[in-house]
């Protein structure tokens, strides 16, 4: 597997690797975390790590998802992926450490891996969806140019129900408008 780890102003996004482990387990291992998100298991063990990084190899091989560490002086912060799941649209997952939020972190790392998705994978789409009661997360989407387009279940391991989901999506001509310079109010509006 060979890929070029993507800068942005303050974070590299770049492949797990095993030495990640601790600090996954550490950070991830939050219920804050792991109950906005689908497929994160609450507690999240060593084990659970375990399994994760183990997984990479053939994840990278399959072709169908872009699982990255959010990374400061790489050292791991958080996780983000754009991947295929059952519909056949791509879809962009993102979480970070609680110690790490509200510093726009994830904003600046979801939408580098936006731009890689239109620019590197050639995406025509790529959707998201965020849990109803997850604002922050509504907000993040919502200033990277995503739009609502329904409400679904979604099932939640860590909470173990099926959880209300706001479903958005980007297609690539709306990415193009936002990078030919489109105003930030006419994004969020
Ligand atoms: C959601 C999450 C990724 C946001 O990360 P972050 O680095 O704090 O996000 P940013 O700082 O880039 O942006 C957060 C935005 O939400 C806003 N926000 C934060 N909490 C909010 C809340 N409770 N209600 C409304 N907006 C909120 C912030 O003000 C900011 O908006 P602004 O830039 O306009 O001020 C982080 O909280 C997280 O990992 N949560 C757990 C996992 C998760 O929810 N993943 C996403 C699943 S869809």
């Amino acid at each position: 597997m060979t890929f070029e780890p993507i800068a942005t102003e303050r974070l590299s996004l770049r492949p797990l690797e095993p030495r990640d482990r601790a600090r996954l387990v550490r950070l991830a291992n939050n219920w804050k975390v792991s109950k906005n998100l689908s497929t994160m298991p609450f507690p999240y063990t060593e084990q659970a790590a375990d399994e994760w990084l183990a997984k990479q190899p053939e994840i990278w091989a399959g072709g169908k998802t872009v699982a990255l560490a959010i990374t400061i002086a790489d050292e791991l912060i958080g996780g983000i992926g754009v991947g295929v799941r059952d519909s056949a649209d791509w879809e962009l997952g993102y979480w970070l450490g609680e110690p790490y939020w509200n510093r726009g972190y994830a904003s600046e790392a979801a939408s580098a891996l936006r731009d890689y998705a239109f620019s590197g994978l050639k995406l025509e789409r790529v959707v998201a969806g965020h849990f109803a009661d997850n604002h922050a997360s509504g907000r993040v989407l919502t200033k990277l140019g995503f739009r609502y387009t329904c409400e679904v279940k979604r099932f939640s391991m860590a909470r173990g129900a099926e959880v209300t989901c706001l479903e958005m999506e980007l297609p690539r001509a709306r990415w193009l408008e936002i990078k030919n310079g489109a105003r930030v109010a006419e994004l969020v509006a």
